[in-house]
């Protein structure tokens, strides 16, 4: 019995964790706030909010750049939270820790310095067809740029990739797999390792989109044996603005700048430059200091609550949700795949899920209506948009039931 069947909801004392969340705490439309919008970005725990404020009120300086205490404190903050990074996702050093502003800049950032760098016409990236759009426009970008080729693994009427058909489509040109962990729109765990291995079997990299898994799954990316990984800090509660790039260092060694400015520089002449030591190389110009400090901090509360813990109470929180809305006649759940992670998206018969949203909305209930950054996802299956409900581990089964009677308001509205 794997750590995880061994864990249970009862794990997570998840009173005292919504504590931990003032955002939670408030009325919207005189309506306590049900918040189920996470996949978009999660509310923040104090000790977030208490570290970005501690930087800008003691220790505001550049980082790298002063001999003076408060530029000493900041750095110390700044390269302590890529430490913090580095041991979240299990990477072997802090060189290979990439501060970014998000998972979206993190694919572009390799898609503009290795693919571009290495990559030729007729050159092919294999990605599936439950991408975000962040996952499907650097590569149609660099297509653009180069002639590369963007190739899409299909997926099933569940929301799974089809592995087999993924398998296939891994051809002699496939230069690189880019793939989400997690799907943002429907919420199927994608099989990574298995992914991975059947690209490395051809020797070809992978990079991870990891935006939707960091604040549910473990990630350990010298487990999952990819390449590139990234995520965003705002979805794992922490801010907005900063992400991180993981690659591996031989890798990055030889990958050229992506920006050019500041603090990427060994030496500056106007006939020639060189570039600084990784993983500043690729960090040009003032970082989002009190970003990564706050996603350091982030880090940490989630670690200290036990990701495995989290996993387990999600878990039992998106059963217990897809049981609930599976009841409700006329709602369609999109998205059933067997390995699944806190995402409820869904449609109703007969109304647009903006109306079902704006409805719900007046019952502060939050949830994300629309494409979600995944059009291709939306015409997989034959519709406009889903309503989504994307969960965390501060939500609870009265929160789902107060979901489910909303439903029911918004049906018998709309009737
Ligand atoms: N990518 C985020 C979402 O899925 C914004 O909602």
């Amino acid at each position: 019995m794997n750590t995880l069947e061994t864990l249970k909801s009862t794990d997570l004392d998840v009173s005292a964790i919504r504590r931990d969340f003032p955002g939670l705490h408030q009325s919207v439309h005189g309506k306590p706030l049900v918040y189920l919008d996470n996949a978009a970005t999660t509310q923040k725990p104090t000790a977030v909010i208490e570290a970005l404020d501690r930087f800008y009120r003691t220790d505001c300086s550049n980082v790298h750049r002063g001999v003076h205490e408060l530029s000493e404190r900041a750095t110390k903050a700044f390269e302590d939270a890529r430490v913090v990074v580095k041991h979240f996702i299990n990477a072997s050093r802090e060189r290979e820790i990439v501060f970014v502003r998000g998972t979206t800049e993190a694919i572009n950032l390799v898609a503009s310095s290795y693919a571009r760098s290495r990559m030729k016409a007729g050159d092919e990236i294999l990605i599936s067809a439950l991408e975000h759009h962040s996952n499907i426009v650097p590569w149609q970008l660099l297509s653009e740029q180069i002639g590369t080729r963007l190739v899409v693994a299909p997926i099933s009427d569940s929301g799974e990739l089809v592995l087999e058909e993924f398998e296939r489509l891994l051809g002699p040109k496939t230069a690189l797999v880019s793939m989400a962990h997690v799907s943002n729109a429907l919420g199927t765990v994608m099989p990574v390792r298995e992914i991975v291995r059947l690209a490395h079997t051809r020797g070809v990299p992978v990079l991870i989109d990891g935006a939707q898994a960091a604040p549910h799954l473990a990630v350990d990316v010298r487990e999952l044996d990819c390449d590139f990984y990234a995520f965003s800090g705002h979805k794992v509660f922490g801010p907005t603005g900063i992400g991180v790039l993981w690659g591996r260092a031989d890798l990055l060694e030889r990958m050229p700048p992506y920006q050019g400015g500041g603090d990427m520089i060994r030496s500056v002449t106007f006939e020639k430059t060189t570039y600084n030591d990784l993983p500043y190389k690729f960090e040009a110009g003032t970082p989002h200091i009190a970003g990564a400090i706050g996603l350091g901090a982030a880090l940490d509360y989630v670690s200290q609550l036990g990701i495995d813990r989290v996993t387990a109470y999600e878990r039992e929180l998106l059963a217990y949700g897809t049981e609930l809305l599976r009841a409700i006649p006329g709602l369609r759940l999109i998205g059933t795949a067997s390995e699944k992670s806190a995402v409820l998206s869904f449609v109703l018969d007969g109304i647009h899920p903006h109306d079902a949203g704006t409805v719900l909305d007046r019952s502060g209930i939050a949830v994300r209506t629309g494409h979600h950054c995944a059009q291709p996802v939306m015409a997989r299956f034959d519709i406009p948009a889903t309503t989504r409900a994307s969960l965390a581990f501060y939500n609870t089964k009265e929160e789902i039931d107060a979901l489910a009677s909303g439903i029911r308001r918004v049906q018998e509205l709309f009737r």
